[in-house]
């Protein structure tokens, strides 16, 4: 800037832009957007090559206000050390339920307009969210069908479980540009909310570290927040068999969680937020058939034996945990320890006394299908190998309601179930 001005003093041009030619490598690219530390805080996530000022211009009808974010050096960890200046810039306490438009970029170069709708205020609404994990750069057959959902505007924020791009590493990081590129339709327009998968392993996780902004002081590797009626907790499964990164993240992500657990559960904030529903990539029930992954469950059962997640799941109420990596969908009856506690025979989603389990891993991917055990266990209730996602609905604080959508009929729901919760429950009986 300072050269800039020196020079339009001495030659007299009108701008600095015929000084400083800037090219496309100045140009905003994979624009995404995420919560913040609450859901009217909007994080913008996006990446330039060389580095420049980190800005987003956003209003309601125009774009007036600004804000200035900041930007790292992110180096893929192959062998040409690609890099990447990777920028976040945050909209802070903006009105609630209310249409914005927003550019990032700088003076070098900025993005085309998008828009998003930030979520009502309060608990009492009705919360509407896509679910899925595993999808590709090749072979996202969910795609298109999602993306029609946005456009019509009928999320308010998006959870995608794990398993990006296949891989966001290949070939020098280009195959994560390209798959940001292809997410931002999606990302850019609704929060877009994740946690790391098995894909996400290369280089001890760097592509989704660097690439993804989680709210919360820990990482974007688990983390937790409150939408509506829902608090909602994202946790790595991946720390329980990337062991050779070390076992420390394992560790202080199972404390955290207890402690995640316990403030959530506290009378004051599980009367006004009484759903708990955590994600995570790799299942702790199953019943695919394709390799180990159904029968290895260190999340249930701990790592040799340790740091187990499912007690915690009963001991705090948990309702819902949702999961990906089998590319198929799946879903339990309420169940704890491999035994089912339906609410009651006839109405088994009715105040359930125990965590019901959902595996949404069939976005679409290279890698295709996932297929079932020809003796289903005893504890699913459905399962289905379409490709396809998840529509949730909470409707308030006493019904949640769920549909798998599959694209291979051409968006027909083919499981659908509404869990109810009527009564202070808790699940200490089991
Ligand atoms: C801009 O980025 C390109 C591509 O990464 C790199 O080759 C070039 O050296 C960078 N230029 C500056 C001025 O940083
Ligand atoms: C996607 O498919 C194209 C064409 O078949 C291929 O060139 C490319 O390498 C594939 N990309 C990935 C990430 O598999
Ligand atoms: C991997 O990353 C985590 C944090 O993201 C860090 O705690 C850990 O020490 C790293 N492991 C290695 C081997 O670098
Ligand atoms: C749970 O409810 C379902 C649906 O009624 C039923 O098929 C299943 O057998 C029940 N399981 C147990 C253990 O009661
Ligand atoms: C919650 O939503 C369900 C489904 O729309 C509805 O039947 C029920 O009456 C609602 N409960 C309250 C307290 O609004
Ligand atoms: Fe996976």
């Amino acid at each position: 800037m300072k050269h800039c001005i020196i020079l339009l003093l001495m030659i007299g041009v009108s701008t600095c832009k015929n000084i400083y030619p800037r090219d496309v490598n100045y140009q905003p690219d994979q624009v995404h957007i995420s919560f913040g530390d609450k859901t009217n805080d909007i994080v913008a996530t996006w990446s330039t090559f060389n580095d420049t000022a980190s800005m987003v211009l956003y209003g309601v009808d125009s774009p007036e206000r600004q804000a200035e974010g900041a930007s790292v050096l992110f180096v893929d960890g192959g062998k040409a050390k690609r890099r990447q200046w990777i920028h976040r810039a945050t909209m802070r306490d903006l009105n609630f339920d209310t249409r914005y438009v927003y550019q990032v970029g700088s003076e070098d170069g900025w993005s085309r307009q998008f828009s998003f709708k930030t979520p009502p205020a309060g608990e009492d609404w009705v919360v509407r969210i896509a679910i899925y994990g595993d999808m590709g750069l090749n072979g996202s057959m969910s795609l298109p069908f999602l993306k029609r959902d946005v456009e019509q505007g009928k999320y308010d924020l998006i959870l995608h479980v794990g398993d990006f791009a296949y891989d966001m590493n290949e070939q020098e990081g280009r195959v994560g540009d390209d798959f940001m590129n292809l997410l931002q339709p999606l990302a850019a327009a609704v929060p877009y909310m994740t946690c790391p998968g098995n894909h996400e392993s290369a280089y001890n996780f760097s592509h989704y570290s660097s690439r993804f902004t989680m709210p919360g002081p820990e990482s974007n590797l688990y983390y937790s927040f409150d939408v509506g009626p829902i608090h909602f907790v994202s946790i790595s499964t991946e720390v329980y068999y990337f062991t050779e990164y070390g076992i420390k993240l394992m560790v202080e992500q199972y404390e955290w969680l207890k402690r995640d657990l316990t403030v959530a559960n506290m009378d004051i904030n599980r009367r006004k937020r009484p759903w708990i529903i955590l994600f995570g990539h790799r299942p702790m029930y199953c019943s695919n058939s394709d390799d180990i992954d159904c029968s290895v469950e260190y999340t249930r059962t701990g790592f040799l034996g340790l740091f187990g997640m499912e007690p915690l799941l009963k001991e705090f109420g948990v309702d819902l945990v949702v999961w990906a990596h089998e590319h198929s969908y799946e879903r339990t009856w309420p169940l704890y320890d491999s035994v089912v506690y339906n609410g009651s025979y006839a109405a088994p989603y009715v105040n359930p006394r125990a965590p019901v389990h959902l595996v949404t891993g069939s976005a679409g991917c290279r890698e295709g299908r996932d297929h079932f055990r020809r003796n289903p266990f005893k504890w699913s209730a459905f399962h289905s190998q379409d490709y396809g996602y998840t529509k949730f609905k909470a409707f308030n604080k006493t019904h949640i309601n769920i549909e798998q959508i599959s694209v291979d009929l051409g968006g027909q729901v083919i499981d659908e179930f509404w869990l109810v919760k009527n009564k202070e429950l808790s699940f200490n009986q089991l």
